[in-house]
């Protein structure tokens, strides 16, 4: 917080706690405090150890003056608690006269600042709770900094997995694909040979099921692999979505799976290409109907949205000239997934599903599709728990 004085300069105000258990002492820092004119101080003070831990891990101060003597503990022990609690209020320890010794001690703990209490006057105590706070701030600042930098290394380092992934995947399905169509021939040449032996034509079927399998699994990883080529037009997503739906009716059907579709009355044209778009829900409304085998409800939700609804930060004016983003929210209430999968459900080859049901690709396909038209897919569980939500996003 901070307040005007009469010449307009913004004074600055910090809340600041000691932790001493000299009350004469507390009271001299009030004292100095109050009197200073450069800063304003919202001042507490406490000689109990146990409510500087619970003022330390409520995060509540902007300054903690720390006596290094205290009555059962020493203030190192409140710099520990600090630390480790990530506290992101500036301490600083004070010490009597001849305890210099503990000064590199207090830096390691976390102690932005230390002082010898008789010599802390009014103007020094002022500057050094000042330029200690500004130090801790800049250092959040840079703590956060180097955060963000940590997850875009990470997914840079995931980029480019899937890249590798995605060549090997190229490769490997090329030298596949042409085994399984001759396999498929000669497969197509025993069944009319073959036509009347019912114990021939049953191996035939079944052999043929496989390769049918396995070709889909190849066709997957071209998906996933081959930089795609899209053939984008411009189109409604509703439509798209009912041809969607329409595909998978039976798979809902025997699921006991009721769809409900809670549509946005006008949705803009998007430029998007329709058959990729919707193999995409195809995959989400299987994975959905997987997770709910005993029935449940597939909710089809779209929104149209301005793009400043989406991400805050924009000024009025750049809200204006950008456009406007499609969602398509589609819920299940199925099972869920289990918070330690969630990072790991785009990997390619990711499945809980037993072998021979599902390849783990549908998502890394999907996610790549949407990419590819500029948009996102995400996957979350339901606050409420109860299911999972996929929120596709399409700008137009
Ligand atoms: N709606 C959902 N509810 C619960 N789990 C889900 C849901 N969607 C995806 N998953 C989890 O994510 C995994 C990966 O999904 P993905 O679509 O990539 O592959 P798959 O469905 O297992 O196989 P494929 O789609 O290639 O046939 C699933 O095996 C499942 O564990
Ligand atoms: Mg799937």
């Amino acid at each position: 917080m901070s307040e005007f004085d009469g010449d307009f300069t913004v004074i600055p105000e910090y809340k600041v706690l000691l932790i001493d258990d000299d009350k004469t002492y507390a009271q001299l820092v009030r004292r100095v405090l109050k009197s200073c004119r450069t800063s304003r101080f919202d001042f507490e003070w406490t000689p109990d150890f146990q409510t500087a831990v619970d003022s330390l891990e409520a995060d509540a101060h902007d300054a903690y003056l720390i006596d290094y003597k205290l009555a059962d503990h020493d203030g190192l022990e409140l710099l520990k608690v600090g630390s480790r609690r990530n506290c992101r209020g500036a301490m600083i320890l004070l010490t009597g006269a001849g305890d210099s010794s503990v000064d590199q001690k207090a830096l390691e703990l976390g102690a932005v600042e230390y002082m010898e209490k008789h010599r802390a006057d009014g103007p020094m105590l002022e500057r050094s709770i000042r330029y200690a706070v500004q130090w801790k701030r800049k250092e959040e600042e840079l703590r956060a900094a180097n955060e963000q930098l940590k997850a875009h290394q990470m997914q840079l380092i995931q980029a480019e997995k899937m890249n590798s992934v995605g060549r090997l995947a190229a490769g490997i399905a090329h030298e596949i694909k042409n085994p399984l169509a001759i396999i498929s021939m000669g497969l197509d040449f025993f069944r009319n040979k073959s036509a009347k032996d019912e114990g021939m034509k049953l191996a035939v079927d079944e052999m043929d099921d496989a390769v049918t399998r396995a070709d889909r699994i190849v066709k997957g990883l071209l998906d996933f692999s081959a930089p795609l080529e899209l053939k984008q037009r411009a189109e409604d997503l509703h439509a798209v979505l009912s041809k969607a739906l329409m595909f998978v009716r039976h798979e809902l059907h025997i699921r006991h799976i009721k769809v409900k579709r809670e549509l946005a009355p006008k949705l803009p044209l998007c430029h998007v290409d329709a058959n990729k778009f919707i193999q995409v829900f195809i995959n989400i409304f299987l994975n959905a109907a997987y997770a709910m085998p005993n029935g449940g409800v597939l909710t089809v939700r779209t929104k149209v949205r301005s793009l400043d609804e989406v991400f805050t930060g924009l000024t009025e004016d750049s809200a204006e000239e950008v456009g406007k983003v499609i969602t398509v929210e589609i819920e299940d209430t199925g099972v869920g997934i289990p918070e330690d999968k969630l990072d790991k459900i785009y990997d390619p080859f990711f499945t809980t599903k037993p072998t021979g049901v599902g390849t783990g690709l549908g998502l890394a396909v999907a996610k790549s599709i949407m990419l590819l038209h500029g948009g996102g897919l995400d996957v979350e569980n339901k606050e409420n728990g109860g299911g999972v939500r996929v929120t596709l996003s399409i700008l137009v």
